[in-house]
């Protein structure tokens, strides 16, 4: 699939996964433009990385820069991928209202599900017109094994989540009578040692008595899923996923999957 792949935007790549892509498509020779709220960080991505990168300051959930920010992207480079990867996660408890703030609600939807799908709107009619060129066109989520799987502590994270999941297979839907070749693929990682969960991972274990699940390491969850990236052939890539994420899209693809197939819907 990466061979589709030359020009990559890459939003949310300031750290963690989004950070671990970038380098590993910057390996594969791709040119990427990195995307992130966090201006130092982005900096110091391009100095490391050195030639066939560009940056952009980019806050997903600033509505009103948003299209400005995403036209300017389109007509300055010759990008065949958009990979929305950026989010957030928080742990509130609704049995006690003072764990988050409506604010708290809004950023996390904002920042999981909504953006993505106004970044959806704003690049897909690009997207098709390449293709219907005969050129590449990709567009990415980063979704969760907690799309198909939600988990207590992560309520809201887990309602955005799925809601990425259901938009993909609706984009699908949606792309297939336009004719173009636009692949909707979704990367769901299952539990991965960032710094994702920072703010509370101590927190949780302690309450689940340090019988908390262990994060996948790092490297070798950019491995399995480089592997598969570079594998699979970029129209039938679906969902792309590891561990107990691919238990997940299995179940899911085995069960309500076969029941779109039977309504002859291919998504
Ligand atoms: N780690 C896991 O266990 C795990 C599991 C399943 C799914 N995921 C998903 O994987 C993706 C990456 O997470 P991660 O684990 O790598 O965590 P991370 O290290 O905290 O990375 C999050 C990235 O999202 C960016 N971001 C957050 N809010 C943004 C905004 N408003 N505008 C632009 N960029 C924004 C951050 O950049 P700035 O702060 O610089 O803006 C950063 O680059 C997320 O979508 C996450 O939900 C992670």
């Amino acid at each position: 699939m990466t061979s589709s792949m030359s020009t990559v935007l890459l939003i949310g790549a300031t750290s963690g996964l989004g950070e671990g892509f970038a380098r590993r498509f910057h390996t594969l020779g791709k040119h990427l433009i990195v995307a992130g709220r966090r201006q130092d960080r982005l900096s110091a991505l391009q100095q490391s990385l050195g030639s066939r990168v560009d940056a952009r300051q980019l806050d997903i959930t600033d509505f009103a820069a948003l299209p400005g920010k995403v036209d300017e992207l389109l007509k300055t480079f010759d990008i065949d991928t958009v990979f929305i990867n950026a989010g957030i996660m928080k742990s509130p408890s609704f049995a006690d209202a003072s764990t988050q703030s409506n604010e708290d609600i809004i950023d996390e939807i904002n920042t999981n599900l909504t953006a993505p799908i106004v970044l959806a709107r704003l690049v897909v009619p690009y997207l098709i017109e390449r293709a219907k060129a005969g050129k590449h066109a990709n567009i990415v989520f980063t979704s969760s094994g907690l799309a198909y799987l939600p988990m207590g502590p992560y309520p809201v994270y887990c309602s955005a989540k799925a809601g990425i999941h259901a938009f993909c297979v609706a984009l699908r839907q949606q792309l297939k009578p336009t004719g173009a070749q636009v692949n909707v693929i979704e990367i769901a990682p299952p539990y991965v040692d960032t710094t994702l969960d920072a703010d509370f991972r101590d927190r949780l274990n302690a309450i689940m008595g340090g019988k908390a699940p262990k994060p996948m390491l790092f490297n070798e969850y950019m491995d399995a899923t480089m592997r598969q990236l570079e594998s699979g052939e970029a129209s039938k890539l679906k969902e792309v996923a590891t561990g107990s994420s691919q238990v997940r899209v299995n179940e899911w693809r085995g069960s309500l999957g076969k029941l779109l197939e039977s309504m002859g819907i291919d998504a």
